[in-house]
């Protein structure tokens, strides 16, 4: 094995073949990609995706035995080993709209892959797929009469964003499916295996057949999604009951079968994965008839919906009902923290419904304002403001959407001296200091737990102490303020 390439530069491909790159030094590694202008960023020192560690590690290899092209022929033709990871969206059209994956771009590369193919070659999919789609590969990649022999592996991906790096440093596990029947096939999976083998401990190495593999990748984000959809169930639920949904995901998380990780409740989870591999999964359990099981894991994605919308719900009651007019000053766009990607973020949803009762939306965000420009076009009534002091300026609320790190530093005094009073700040993501930021005379709205506003009649003014029981408003999930500006409780 001398040279791998891979199909699709995006935030899998890019990614994944700098850390093959940069821990094998004598494989030579070609990322193609039809995008040129992504080709293009991934020369330079702006690289086209936002990853913490990512341009060190890139800058390692490239030009050694990193290339990025736009020859994708040229890529396959020189190829032993092929990684496909192009994009595979949900359907928009046809049959499975709105649930299958999209696989044109996917079987494209299939025949490309044949057309520029004169020996024979491992193809990888990298790519998140529905199970048995390597059956089709391979009945495409065979469909000149087996002129090559391909072997045809699952290798999904398990990096999250933001964390890319560390992830393909130092994986929980590395997946390699393959026909494990014959001999042909046993050795294309240790060839792949031994790629990871250089850096993975062998224990986490595994091998399995493809189906399993393909099956295994669209289950962990079924697994994952679920778990933050569970306690975001619990966060409206705690709302109405005055628990604090921090306190139960600590203690719920304790136990060591549970576990204390995805378990933050939120404005619910976006990426471009989670709810386009559930709704595979959906759509692949309709296919053969097992509807309670498709029931089961939509509702994942219904509750994810929910938590959205009941989150604008519950800004909407908060502000005495009418947020027409008002600027409000959503703080982060990003899908989460880390990244530039804003793709399925749940601050979209929020914003769009944001427009809709006519606010003023002003967007900030330090990696991901450009993808947000990108995602409203010409809207009117919103702005984009990349220093978040001049976004706060002049604002009715705050809405904290992604967990920037550089957030919980803001001079929150001088914003709220800014701001239009009463100032409301709405935390989707949980990770403010909330009693703090009461003490300098925000309301403050978590999710799963009670808001901390001095808006309940003949409570203390900002800065003061006292009881909070008495200005804390009661219950804001089910009741929040009605519209006299009282907290709606008796
Ligand atoms: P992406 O959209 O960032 O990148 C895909 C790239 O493929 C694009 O740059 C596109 O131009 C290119 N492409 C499409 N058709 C092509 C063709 N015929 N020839 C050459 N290039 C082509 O997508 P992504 O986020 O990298 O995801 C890729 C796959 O990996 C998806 O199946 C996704 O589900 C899976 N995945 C993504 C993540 C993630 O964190 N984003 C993690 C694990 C798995
Ligand atoms: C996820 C998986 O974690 C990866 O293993 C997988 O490879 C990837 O999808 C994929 O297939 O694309 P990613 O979407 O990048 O990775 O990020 P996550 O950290 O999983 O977060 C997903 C969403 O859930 C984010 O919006 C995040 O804010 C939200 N989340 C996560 C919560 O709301 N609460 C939590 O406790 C955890």
């Amino acid at each position: 094995m001398k040279t791998i390439a891979c199909i699709g530069a995006g935030y899998v491909g890019g990614p994944t073949m700098a850390m093959i790159a940069a821990k094998c030094p004598d494989l030579t590694v070609l990322v193609a990609d039809v995008n040129a202008d992504r080709i293009r960023a991934w020369g330079t020192d702006t690289l086209p995706i936002y990853e913490p560690g990512l341009l060190p590690l890139v800058r390692q290899a490239r030009g050694r035995n990193l290339f990025f092209t736009t020859d994708v022929a040229e890529a396959i033709h020189r190829a032993d080993l092929i990684f496909v990871s192009v994009n595979t969206p949900t359907k928009t059209y046809g049959q499975g709209a709105g649930l299958a994956a999209d696989l044109q771009y996917w079987e494209k590369v299939a025949r490309e892959i044949l057309a520029h193919s004169d020996r024979d070659k491992i193809v990888v999919e990298k790519s998140t797929l529905p199970v048995r789609t390597a059956e089709a590969m391979a009945r495409i990649l065979h469909s000149d009469g087996g002129r090559i022999r391909f072997d045809i592996l699952s290798n999904p991906e398990f990096l999250a964003e933001g964390t890319a790096v560390k992830d393909l440093e130092n994986p929980d596990r590395v997946l390699v499916g393959g026909d494990l029947e014959t001999e042909n096939g046993r050795r294309a999976v240790e060839a792949l295996a031994d790629i990871y083998r250089r850096w993975v401990p062998r224990e986490r190495v595994l091998t399995t057949n493809v189906w399993s593999s393909e099956l295994s990748k669209l289950v962990a984000n079924a697994f994952l999604a679920q778990r933050v959809s569970s306690i975001n169930s619990i966060s409206a639920l705690a709302e109405t009951t005055g628990a604090d949904v921090g306190e139960v995901a600590r203690a719920v998380g304790m136990d060591s079968r549970i576990g204390g990780k995805f378990l933050r409740a939120g404005i619910g989870f976006g990426g471009s994965c989670f709810k386009k591999d559930i709704l595979n999964l959906v759509y692949l359990c309709r296919n053969y008839g097992l509807t309670e099981v498709a029931d089961y894991w939509e509702s994942v994605v219904r509750l994810n919906e929910y938590q959205k919308t009941r989150f604008v719900r519950n800004m909407l009651k908060a502000m005495f009902n009418t947020i027409a007019g008002k600027r409000i000053a959503v703080l982060g766009f990003a899908f989460k923290a880390d990244t530039g990607d804003t793709r399925e973020t749940p601050a979209l949803t929020v914003c769009r419904e944001l427009l809709a009762e006519h606010a003023e939306v002003v967007i900030s965000d330090p990696a991901a304002l450009d993808n947000a420009r990108r995602e409203f076009g010409d809207t009117a009534h919103i702005q984009f403001e990349p220093d978040p002091a001049q976004a706060a300026a002049g604002a009715h609320a705050l809405v904290f959407l992604t967990d920037w790190d550089s957030y919980r530093h803001l001079d929150f005094a001088a914003l709220y001296h800014g701001m239009v009073k009463p100032a409301f700040l709405f935390d989707g993501r949980n990770f403010l200091n909330h009693r703090e930021l009461f003490h300098l005379g925000f309301n403050v709205y978590p999710i799963g737990s009670q808001p901390l506003t001095h808006l309940a009649a003949g409570g203390p003014g900002p800065g003061q102490d006292g009881p909070v029981g008495l200005w804390v408003c009661g219950l804001w999930g089910k009741t929040g303020l009605a519209s006299d500006g009282s907290d709606g409780s008796d």
